[in-house]
């Protein structure tokens, strides 16, 4: 009796220690702080003067555009393939149908090598559908299809980070749900990040630290990015309550350099419909450009930083889980999650600012590579759709728990504390 007794203490003990330490574990997890970050960077910081060659980056950033290649390069066994149907199930919230729009030649129009797929938005197709895809944010319980068949693909299809799940929908209901993911994350089935660089000529996004020095100290062009601007630094944005620290990093940066804010949440202003062309002009203007996401989560990376990269201007991003540097080349923005605290970045900020020389280094990849983001680049997931759909090779695959891989393998950090 005793012996059973103590048996049960024992593992009720256990259970209680494994609860502690899960919990411990997910705090530090959502609430990393700026300070304990540094560690686990440091060895990646990417400043001139102290280079660190990485063989993983090399190798996962070649790996990230070869695929983009790859989807652009795809074939059809057969020429005279049958059409596959691709249902879009649910409403995308701007209206612009998943992005790619419904018709018979719609994967044509964007450019896909593998085109023999029909999108539609008619659900009494859903017999017909090789494919259904769901956009996350409207899918609901209660407005599923009625029937399913073996062969069909069902499509966890995701624009937005994972940041804002507990408002607009739970993934614990879409167990056993899912075949395939195709969403920004370069670990889903279907790839489609909001872009990728790609180098043009024969140089790798991550030279060695030799190679690094050379053309840090050898500047390609005459063009001299430092000219004639008289600004620190800007940030466009409209939406103020993000959970990515932005606003507070704004604000203690604002403590030591000039950051205009342009937008709802600042005190400049820009019309919405003219943004791009406010950008624009900021970028003339301004040395840096903010480039700060609304969550921070594993490969978030939207258009605010590609679009950013095309510009004569210093992206400064705010980048945990190393997103920036396994897809941009070494030296092509600042990460601000790289510094101690907020004052070191900005007195690296200054540093720039003040000479010319350091400032145009941030440029010495121009020549070198091309930032692809068009809406053709950005169809790029549905053309690998169609082309997989079309693979008959490809074996059946079930998500039996999406929150794993949505919710926790996406490893958000929640507003981290700034410092
Ligand atoms: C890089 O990739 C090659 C080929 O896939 C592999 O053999 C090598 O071990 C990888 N290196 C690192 C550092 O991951
Ligand atoms: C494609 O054409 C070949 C030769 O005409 C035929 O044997 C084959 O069955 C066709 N395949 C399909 C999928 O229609
Ligand atoms: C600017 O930086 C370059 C490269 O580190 C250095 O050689 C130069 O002396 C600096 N110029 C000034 C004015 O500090
Ligand atoms: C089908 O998919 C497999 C596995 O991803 C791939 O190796 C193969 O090249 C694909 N076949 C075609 C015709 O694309
Ligand atoms: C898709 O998922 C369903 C539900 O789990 C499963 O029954 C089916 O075999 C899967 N089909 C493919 C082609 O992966
Ligand atoms: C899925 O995994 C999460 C942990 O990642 C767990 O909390 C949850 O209960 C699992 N759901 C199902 C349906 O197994």
């Amino acid at each position: 009796m005793l012996y059973v007794n103590y048996h049960k203490s024992a593992s009720w003990l256990s259970v209680c220690l494994v609860l502690l330490m899960w919990f411990l574990y997910r705090e530090a997890l959502l609430h990393p702080s700026f300070v304990n970050n540094k560690a686990k960077f440091e060895s990646i910081h990417d400043e001139a003067s102290q280079l660190n060659e990485q063989p993983w980056l090399i190798n996962m950033t070649r790996h990230r555009y070869e695929l983009m290649d790859e989807y652009a390069q795809e074939t059809v066994e057969t020429t005279n393939s049958t059409f596959k149907w691709i249902l879009l199930w649910n409403k995308y919230p701007d209206g612009r149908d998943f992005r790619i729009g419904a018709g018979h030649h719609r994967l044509r129009d964007s450019g896909c090598p593998v085109w023999q797929c029909e999108t539609t938005l008619d659900r009494t197709k859903i017999r017909q559908a090789d494919a259904v895809v769901f956009h996350l944010r409207s899918w609901r319980k209660n407005d599923l299809p009625k029937q399913r068949s073996p062969h069909q693909r069902y499509i966890f299809w995701s624009r937005e980070s994972p940041v804002w799940r507990h408002r607009l929908y739970d993934t614990e209901l879409m167990a056993h749900f899912f075949n395939w993911t195709m969403t920004y994350r370069w670990d889903s089935d279907v790839v489609g990040p909001y872009g990728y660089v790609k180098p043009i000529a024969n140089v790798p996004l991550h030279p060695s630290d030799d190679h690094m020095k050379l053309f840090l100290s050898n500047p390609t062009g005459v063009v001299n990015y430092a000219e004639g601007k008289t600004k620190m630094a800007a940030w466009l944005v409209s939406n103020c309550n993000a959970k990515s620290s932005r606003k507070e990093m704004v604000t203690k940066l604002q403590q030591y350099v000039d950051v205009d804010v342009y937008g709802k949440c600042g005190t400049m202003s820009c019309s919405k419909d003219q943004a791009k062309v406010c950008k624009e002009l900021a970028t003339k203007k301004y040395k840096f450009y903010m480039a700060l996401e609304n969550s921070l989560c594993l490969d978030y990376v939207t258009e605010k930083f590609f679009d950013t990269l095309q510009y004569p201007v210093i992206p400064v991003v705010f980048g945990y889980h190393d997103n920036y540097e396994k897809i941009a080349p070494r030296h092509s923005f600042i990460n601000a999650a790289k510094f101690e605290n907020v004052k070191q970045l900005a007195d690296y900020l200054m540093l720039l600012d003040k000479n010319d020389t350091l400032y145009n280094q941030y440029f010495w990849w121009k020549p070198y590579f091309k930032v692809r983001d068009s809406t053709d680049d950005q169809a790029l997931g549905f053309c690998h759709l169609c082309a997989a759909l079309h693979n008959k090779t490809l074996i059946p695959k079930v998500y039996h728990n999406l929150t794993t891989w949505w919710d926790t393998e996406s490893k958000c950090a929640i507003s981290p504390r700034i410092v």
